[in-house]
This record gives structure tokens, sequence and C-alpha cells, in this order.
């Protein structure tokens, strides 16, 4: 059976307003069309500027079934390729970050230069031509300090993104920021639960008692719809805009990306489990107002961000499987900020090390519940649940259209 015509039937036929059908979590062909449709052709957050100090720093991440390094180039530009040597296949670094004067290949030590050209490869022959043996390029463009990489051949128009949020970004400074801490965590839950569990905060409450002494659980400020009506956030917005950070609420026209700035409850500046700042440097020297709540970025399908006026957070989505998911996490701050001196790594991480496991946790059940047989979709709260009909509808209006027109039938494995 062609899996692209049994998902397209199921698109067609779906409630809206209600979650999916089981298929779309829990299904490994749906999960490689997923991958094909989304993860194999948009835009993704790979990791921040500040990550790739020097020439020759690089970091690695896999895409599906593509493993991708991003490094930083003699002449100071971010590039990125595909981690697989030209010779026989074999991957080139297995570091997630390091350090080199070259890309060496570990079998037989094929040597590339850090723009992707082929220098050295040893008894080759003399007919042998390096200038056809180069490593394949990933589209990789940065924008205020995100670093997005693209490994379709043809990669969508980024303008667009980098028109939007770019003013959100820059006046953060995090190209020149500096990583504080890092962590992965691998949630046993399809890549779109994590998503439809991020953009709600209904279950806030009950959940995330660390997180709620900071983040307003109203609906307007995780939904989308009627913030500029929240005499509370339009109020914020007017000071912030008036100190020149770009606040206002604006989504692109397809839903994919979101920028909004937010103010956090009562006086609190920061995600800590007093409201008070985490880091005694701001994040960035021409921001020096505290009180400028969370500056709140989503760009489906790979990252959803937090910047405050101390540090940042940055949220990057990446699908293993049908019902795994890894989230890597990273604070950033100051890059003159002194752990010990500045901050404390317990006190900035706390919050949001503690409602990303809460948020494993809700997020692996809503899995296990799924994998029920009797299972079957059910209504989304129209109040509390519009980020997560706007999700669900963004990927299914994305879908449509895309499994409608995606060549050869993808024919079922098993
Ligand atoms: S596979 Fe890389 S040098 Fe042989
Ligand atoms: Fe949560």
């Amino acid at each position: 059976m062609d899996v692209r015509g049994e998902m397209l039937r199921k698109l067609l036929l779906r409630r809206r307003g209600y979650s999916l059908d089981r298929s779309f979590y829990v299904d490994p062909d749906f999960y490689r069309v997923d991958l094909e449709l989304i993860y194999y052709r948009e835009w993704l957050f790979a990791g921040h500027d500040c990550e790739l100090k020097k020439t020759g720093s690089y970091i690695t991440l896999q895409v599906g079934d593509y493993p991708v390094i991003i490094v930083r180039d003699a002449k100071g530009e971010i590039r990125a390729f595909h981690n697989s040597c030209r010779h026989r296949g074999s991957r080139l670094c297995s570091a997630e970050r390091g350090t080199t004067a070259k890309l060496v290949c570990p079998y037989h030590q094929w040597t590339y230069e850090l723009d992707g050209r082929l220098l050295y490869a040893r008894d080759m022959g003399p007919s042998f031509d390096p200038a056809r043996f180069g490593l394949k390029p990933v589209h990789c463009e940065s924008i205020g300090g995100f670093v997005f990489i693209c490994v379709a051949d043809e990669a969508p128009d980024l303008a667009p993104l980098r028109a939007m949020v770019a003013p959100y970004l820059l006046p953060h400074r995090l190209q020149d920021a500096k990583i504080a801490h890092e962590t992965t965590i691998i949630e046993k839950g399809n890549w779109k639960l994590v998503w439809e569990n991020n953009r709600e905060c209904y279950h806030c409450a009950g959940s995330h008692p660390e997180l709620c002494r900071t983040f307003p659980e109203k609906p307007t400020v995780t939904g989308i719809d009627a913030a500029e009506k929240d005499p509370e956030i339009a109020g914020h917005w007017n000071r912030c805009e008036a100190a020149g950070l770009p606040s206002r609420f604006r989504i692109s026209d397809d839903g994919q990306y979101r920028a909004a700035r937010m103010p956090l409850l009562r006086d609190a500046v920061s995600y800590t489990l007093s409201g008070r700042s985490a880091v005694s440097r701001p994040l960035s020297d021409d921001v020096t107002t505290p009180q400028i709540g969370s500056m709140m970025l989503f760009h489906y399908p790979s990252t959803w961000n937090h910047v405050l006026g101390d540090h940042a957070v940055s949220f990057r989505v990446m699908p293993i499987s049908a019902t795994e998911t890894a989230v890597t996490t990273k604070w950033l701050v100051n890059k003159d900020a002194v752990e010990g001196v500045d901050y404390d790594l317990d006190e900035l991480t706390r919050v949001w090390i503690a409602t990303n496991d809460q948020d494993r946790q809700i997020v692996e059940e809503n899995q296990r519940g799924i994998l029920s047989p009797a299972y079957e979709p059910g209504p989304y709260s129209e109040l509390h649940e519009g980020g997560v009909i706007q999700f669900v509808d963004w990927y299914c209006s994305f879908m449509q259209p895309r499994v409608a027109t995606s060549g050869v039938p993808l024919v079922r494995v098993a």
C-alpha cells in the first residue's frame, strides 16, 4: 500500500480541532514521510554562531539519516557539509564538537580544507582529480546568532524568516554570547507530541511548579490569539518597543514561525525560583533594562526559544524515530560572565532542567496512551490549546499538498 496515499486520505478526513489519527504519532512509515517532506526539506536550527568561535571550530548533528558537520572556515564563514567522506563514505567527525585545522577522515586520512575542498588523498593515481571529490555542502545561514541548515538540494527562501525575526534577535547579540550549559534529553515520544506539548500551557499548573513561579500560564502568552487585546501584554510591548526592542506578536503567513516578547509574572526578570536575575551581567551590553520578559521565538519543525534580559535558552527538536525525539537545550549568557562569579550554574539552569524533565514525562505518557489501539483523536481546548491547534493546522496544511505531489509511491515495508 502507498503510505503517502494513506497519509493524504487521513489528512483529508481529519477532524479539525482534534488530535491526529494514531498513525501520525506511531507509524514508522508516516515518520519516514515526515522526515522526507519536512526535516529533509526545511531549514532547521542546528546551533549557535558562538559555538563556532574560531577557525576550525565545529559541531556535528544528526538529521534523520544525514550526519552533518558545521565548521567555521579560515575566512570566518560558517559552513555546513555532509559528514560523509567522498572516498568510501566514512563519517569524518564523530565528536559532537571540537576544533581542527583540517577535516581528516579517520579511515584512510583523506584530508579536506575547512571550506570542503579535498587537499590530500594518498596514492590515488595520476588520473585522480581531487577537485571532483570535495565535501558535499549543506545549505547554511545564520540569523541573529542562530545557525540554520537545510539538507535539501534546493533550500526554501530564508529571506522572509530573516526579515521577520532578525530585528527581534539582533539587540540581544547572541552571536557574541557563550554557552553556559547544554543538555540533550531523549523523549520517548513522536516529535509532534513534543511540539503539541510545547504549544500550550494548559498542562503547566499541574506539572511545572518551578516554571509557574515566573511564567504566565494564560493562553494569550503561549497561544496565538488575542495577545494584543490583553492590556498587560500590550503595555509590555509599548514599554519594550519604546526601549528599542521589537516586541509585538508576529507570525508568518503560513504559520511556520512566530516571534513575540511576553511579560513574566509580577516583577520577575528571569526563569529562576526567585524571579530575580540568574546572571549579574546583562546578556547583551545593548539591552540593560531587565524588565523585558521573554522574547519567544518558534520555528517549525526544529526550535523554540526564550530570550530574556540576563540569559537565553534555546531548544532544538530532532526526531530519532517515530516514537523518540532528542531535545537539546542551551543556556546562553554574556560571553564575559564568569561562572561562580556572575552566575551560579545551578540557579541558572534549575527551572528548565526541571521543566524539561517534567515535559519529557508528560510526552512519554501521551505517547504510551496513543500507542493503545483504543486511542482515538480527542478535542483540543479552544481557549487553552489554540497554539496546539495552530501547530497541527500548520503540519496538516504543510503536508497535504506535498504528500499529494511527492512522486513515486512509498510502499509499506512490513
Ligand atoms: S573513507 Fe574516508 S578516507 Fe577512506
Ligand atoms: Fe511543559
